[in-house]
């Protein structure tokens, strides 16, 4: 049998899904309860970046809108906005100075995918993924074909790089070495402090129990051209599995995709685990299995932050960051707001 499903298929089971909201998880006994939401969805949780895009997801979701298009639509906000240093337009580019963006998408209810990596000049990567998923057999498109594939969709070719990130980068071009014959931020009087780590992911649920999830990203700022984090990869940066939850992750992508983050947490929650233990578990892994003294403050403490998202199917939520400090956004029947996340480490 062809594995091909076909657009109206797809639209068949996406906008009329017979999938009903009746699941009921096993709950681990003892297991905290930080995070409940009133009811079922519509629900969406996001990154800290994310409220506008919870925001829209459960709008769209509430006029009948399928769950991946309202998640995907609601970061298409965050993607077009250039004060968002960490996501598209605005984005902080490669140590040449191009903005390369990474995006991934994943439709609870046909369990499919969509993936672009590296790509170029196109603003909105999670709607690219998204086509990539409806309208191919292949799961993740990179570099120029990912790009041609999107102008041959109608997305039109932009310059993302705006004055404020490129100001930024020529910045750390400036601070790299005294070795060369820039002159460094301290000399010329000017040393920004950025976060080098960002990303938005968006998890949804709507009312009739499917899930949808979507990260999307420019990734590491100044990384090495052809770099791909963990957004991208469907396993690692967001994982859906309509029987039991979706999860992403936002932070240090090498340290995601080496403990394949969310579908490690949706794996937890599948054995009944709350979505903010099945967060903690997966951080646990990440400080256990890093070794190198770089990216140590000491034995088993990671000096960089990685934060998860889970978001189970009868619409329990979680969050938790590697390090103190980080927030995550939450919209459903009880407003739109951004709660603490908790912390694996002080
Ligand atoms: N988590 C985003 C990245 O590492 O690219």
């Amino acid at each position: 049998m062809s594995q091909r499903v076909s657009r109206r298929n797809f639209l068949r089971t996406t906008f009329g899904s017979a999938l009903g909201a009746a699941f009921a998880p096993s709950v681990a006994a003892g297991t905290r309860v930080v995070s409940r939401s009133g009811a079922a969805g519509p629900i969406a949780i996001s990154s800290g970046n994310g409220l506008r895009a919870t925001t829209r997801a459960v709008q769209l979701m509430r006029d009948g809108t399928d769950v991946l298009v309202s998640a995907v639509s609601g970061v298409n906000i965050i993607e077009a906005d250039p004060e968002d240093m960490t996501v598209g337009y605005g984005g902080l580019p490669n140590e040449e100075g191009i903005v390369e963006l990474d995006a991934s998408v994943m439709h609870g209810p046909t369990h499919r995918a969509g993936a672009v990596a590296g790509i170029r000049e196109i603003m909105h990567p999670a709607t690219v993924a998204l086509r990539v998923m409806e309208s191919t057999d292949h799961v993740m498109l990179v570099g120029e074909g990912a790009q041609r594939f999107a102008v041959a969709h109608g997305f039109p070719r932009e310059n993302l790089l705006t004055e404020k990130a490129r100001k930024v980068w020529i910045r750390w071009k400036e601070s790299r070495s005294d070795r060369d014959d820039w002159i460094s931020p301290e000399e010329s009087g000017f040393a920004p402090l950025i976060e080098k780590g960002g990303t938005v992911h968006c998890s949804a649920l709507d009312a009739s129990g499917d899930l949808g999830g979507v990260t999307t990203t420019s990734g590491l700022a100044f990384k090495i051209p052809g770099r791909v984090g963990d957004s991208p990869i469907v396993g690692a940066g967001m994982f859906v599995d309509n029987e039991v939850g979706s999860a992403g992750a936002t932070g240090r992508g090498e340290s995601v995709i080496l403990t394949a983050g969310s579908a490690s947490i949706v794996a937890a929650m599948r054995r009944g685990l709350e979505p903010l233990e099945a967060c903690l578990e997966v951080l646990r892994r990440i400080a256990r299995s890093t070794r190198s003294k770089h990216l140590l403050e000491k034995p088993g403490r990671p000096n960089f932050n990685v934060t998860f998202y889970a978001l189970r199917k009868d619409g329990q939520y979680g969050s938790a960051s590697m390090l103190p400090g980080k927030q995550f956004a939450v919209s459903d029947a009880s407003g739109n707001r951004l709660e603490d996340c908790p912390s694996l480490f002080e």
